[in-house]
């Protein structure tokens, strides 16, 4: 059985099932604690063990954390978010993952932020990631918080500073941390199950992107999650689903996007929400992942180009 068959069968995150759940549904009972591992090291112990509660530096001014998230309660395929020192002084947090309900963590992250009175702003940037959003505002109240469309409609009693997809939201961290919205994607209007289209964050410190679930990273992949992904930078596999826009131009426009992206930004890491962060080589590999998808894409212009 291939890998595309398996798909449809397995309810997992990373095609079909949502990511809105409360974190009592989820694993967050881990208060290991482990010794901030090597660079070299950083992305096996995150893909072969997904559960750090710590903050993880990756490169300089840039903390990565890792957290569980549980498919049909047996498949971790992780989740993540991001902490972000801004030349200020000031601290911009990406997401938020049930890693939170870990007091050693929310530890970390008060002596890093001073109690969370220098987070100048919570960004959440992926429509369909809410898990944790009520959460991080719950700890830092006194935080500036961005979401997405879906977010402010899901969360409306949430004292929400203004929409992420918001082209001066977008530019507000310029040129420290830029983000965009892939074009050619659903970004505004995906069905419940298109995880594809999330807005990318770069933080140009530490030559890091941040991403959810457009890309995926694993060095390492066991059993079971092993019968359904490969090691290595992909794509999420709602590309062909949905997740380009089913428009002629969409595709190559989705390639336009990626090819900017290596041109504009310096990068080296690749976080990702799903399994691990790339360290080192990610504008490498991502141009090998799009040359890889080259066909794909072919094929979704030819059909696109029929309606
Ligand atoms: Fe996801």
């Amino acid at each position: 059985m291939s890998r595309e068959d398996l798909y449809p069968e397995i309810p997992i995150e990373l095609g079909y099932a949502s990511e809105d759940l409360s974190n009592a549904e989820l694993n967050t009972k881990d208060t290991r604690t482990f010794n901030t591992p090597s660079r070299a090291s950083i992305t096996h112990h995150m893909a072969a063990n997904n559960s750090s509660p710590l903050l993880v530096p990756i490169g300089s001014n840039f903390w990565n954390i890792r957290g569980d998230f549980k498919i049909v309660k047996l498949l971790n395929v992780g989740t993540h978010m991001s902490v972000a020192r801004l030349s200020t002084g000031k601290f911009l947090i990406i997401d938020g993952a049930p890693t939170l309900n870990n007091p050693t963590l929310v530890k970390e992250l008060n002596e890093l932020t001073s109690n969370g009175e220098n987070i100048e702003a919570i960004i959440h940037t992926h429509p369909f990631h809410t898990g944790s959003i009520v959460t991080l505002s719950n700890l830092y109240p006194n935080a500036a918080v961005y979401g997405c469309p879906r977010h402010l409609k899901m969360f409306p009693d949430l004292k929400w500073t203004g929409d992420l997809s918001e082209p001066t939201n977008l530019a507000r961290w310029q040129p420290e941390v830029d983000l965009r919205i892939p074009t050619g994607t659903e970004f505004f209007a995906p069905s419940e199950h298109n995880h594809f289209s999330t807005i990318w964050a770069y933080h140009r410190d530490s030559k890091t992107i941040h991403v959810d679930d457009t890309l995926g990273y694993a060095q390492t992949v066991r059993f079971p999650l092993s019968m359904f992904l490969s090691p290595g930078l992909s794509f999420h596999p709602m590309l062909s689903r949905g997740g380009i826009q089913p428009r002629a131009e969409a595709p190559n426009e989705f390639k336009t996007f990626i090819q900017t992206v290596m041109q504009d930004w310096d990068f080296d890491n690749i976080a990702t929400a799903h399994m691990g962060v790339m360290i080192g080589n990610g504008k490498r590999e991502l141009a090998a992942l799009l040359e890889r998808t080259q066909g794909e894409l072919d094929r979704l212009t030819k059909k696109f180009s029929k309606k």
